[in-house]
């Protein structure tokens, strides 16, 4: 090796010291401030925000709503309902069976009816209020296998007026839970 050579092997070596040393100091000075979970920062106190604004507004619970409820508005909502059910005593099944008294009745009850495998395997239990406004809201997914065609009522206190009025198509309404 002659002495060039080892001039510029030395000028090489001496810049990659200083760069080495430049990196150590900059990192004293400027320390990055390291998450203690790496990875984005999300918030975790909002979960509400993170599933979007549909999820924030959680309904009222269906008692509060039935304080306030109103028959004669629960009348004129099942207009919608009327192409497939009917409401009067003695009515006939069309679509979907008549609702005369279905507040409290066991479900998947009327008789000659042809409901779906997923209504009559819930013949144990009953439609009242919580039940009936969880399958308004959205009954496939409340009964998924339901063969109600429809898309489900999105306003809460439009749900709890047609509870309301459901319990009163009764010859003896029952009480209505407080
Ligand atoms: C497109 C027709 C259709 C519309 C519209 C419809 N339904 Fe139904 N409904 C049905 C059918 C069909 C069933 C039986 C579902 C099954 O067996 O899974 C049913 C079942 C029901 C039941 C259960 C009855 C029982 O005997 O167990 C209730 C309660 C009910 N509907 C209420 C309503 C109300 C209230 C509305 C309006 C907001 C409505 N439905 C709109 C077709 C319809």
């Amino acid at each position: 090796m002659d002495i060039e050579t080892n001039k510029i092997a030395g000028a090489v070596l001496s810049t990659l010291l200083v760069a080495l040393g430049l990196n150590m100091i900059s990192g004293i000075v400027f320390a990055p401030k390291k998450p203690a979970i790496p990875g984005y920062e999300l918030p975790s106190d909002e979960p509400a925000a993170a599933a979007g604004p549909a999820a924030a507004a959680a309904d009222e619970p269906i008692t509060v709503r039935l304080a306030k409820a109103d028959v004669a508005k629960g009348a004129s909502a099942v207009g919608a309902c009327k192409a497939c059910h009917t409401f009067e005593k003695g009515g006939a099944n069309k679509v979907g069976p008549h609702l005369y008294d279905v507040y409290g009745r066991a479900k998947g009850a009327v008789e000659g009816f042809g409901y779906s495998a997923a209504m009559k395997a819930k013949s144990s239990e009953k439609w009242e209020a919580e039940q009936i406004d969880g399958f308004l809201k959205n009954p496939k997914a409340y009964m998924p296998g339901t063969s109600m065609a429809y898309a489900g009522l999105g306003k809460p206190d439009t749900r709890a007026d047609i509870v309301a009025y459901l319990n009163s198509l009764a010859d003896a309404p029952k009480p209505l839970p407080k």
